[in-house]
């Protein structure tokens, strides 16, 4: 940051010196110009590397996120819809997307999910997909419950979708931070 302060100032106080003859001056009116256009890209991969260093721990970067539904004052559950987890808690990497509601993997690796729904006493249940593929659910067998959860910890692929959808049709899913989705890359 400093570097590029005081190249910003040199570059500055150079500028209107340049047209100058040069007897006149007492330091080269001529920086290099090519140089410094390099040690400015240098500074700009410096701060990017300094933010991916923030999210690097044991030499893998961060990935997780928490969504919670945000529909007010419920949302209906209707089959093959997917659960709008519209509402950010956090979301480092930015693996999640509010727009799809889905999560997309930046990174291979071992990922841990949990949903927990607060519900109404008629709501079905939902799937979690990967990929459009059914691998874990959260059902309210016998329409007994006001909540439903599920975890999962599974290897993905870079780019791999998870997704949350509506198994059933009928009843709804309260909005609020006692429905949420959320995950996190531990390896
Ligand atoms: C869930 O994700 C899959 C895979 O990306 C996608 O094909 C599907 O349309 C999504 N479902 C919904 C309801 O958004």
């Amino acid at each position: 940051m400093l570097f590029l302060v005081l190249s910003g100032l040199l570059l500055l106080v150079a500028e209107p010196l340049a047209g100058m003859p040069s007897d006149e001056l007492e330091v080269d009116p001529q920086p290099d110009a090519a140089l410094m256009t390099r040690h400015a890209h240098y500074a700009d991969l410096g701060e990017i590397k300094a933010k991916l260093e923030e999210r690097r721990d044991g030499g893998h970067l961060h990935v997780a996120f928490s969504a919670y539904v945000n529909s007010h004052p419920n949302t209906p559950s209707i089959a093959g819809h997917v659960v709008p987890f519209g509402g950010l808690i956090t979301n480092v990497g930015y693996g999640y997307n509010t727009r799809t509601n889905a999560f997309t993997a930046p990174y291979g690796g071992i990922y841990f999910f949990f949903v927990a729904l607060d519900i109404s006493k008629d709501f079905g249940g939902v799937k979690l997909l990967r990929n459009g593929q059914y691998f874990a659910a959260a059902h309210n067998d016998y329409r007994e419950n006001t909540h439903i959860s599920v975890g999962v910890t599974m290897t993905l692929n870079a780019r791999d979708v998870i997704n949350v959808t509506y198994e059933t049709t009928g009843g709804h899913v309260d909005s609020g931070i006692s429905s949420v989705f959320t995950g996190f890359k531990l390896a």
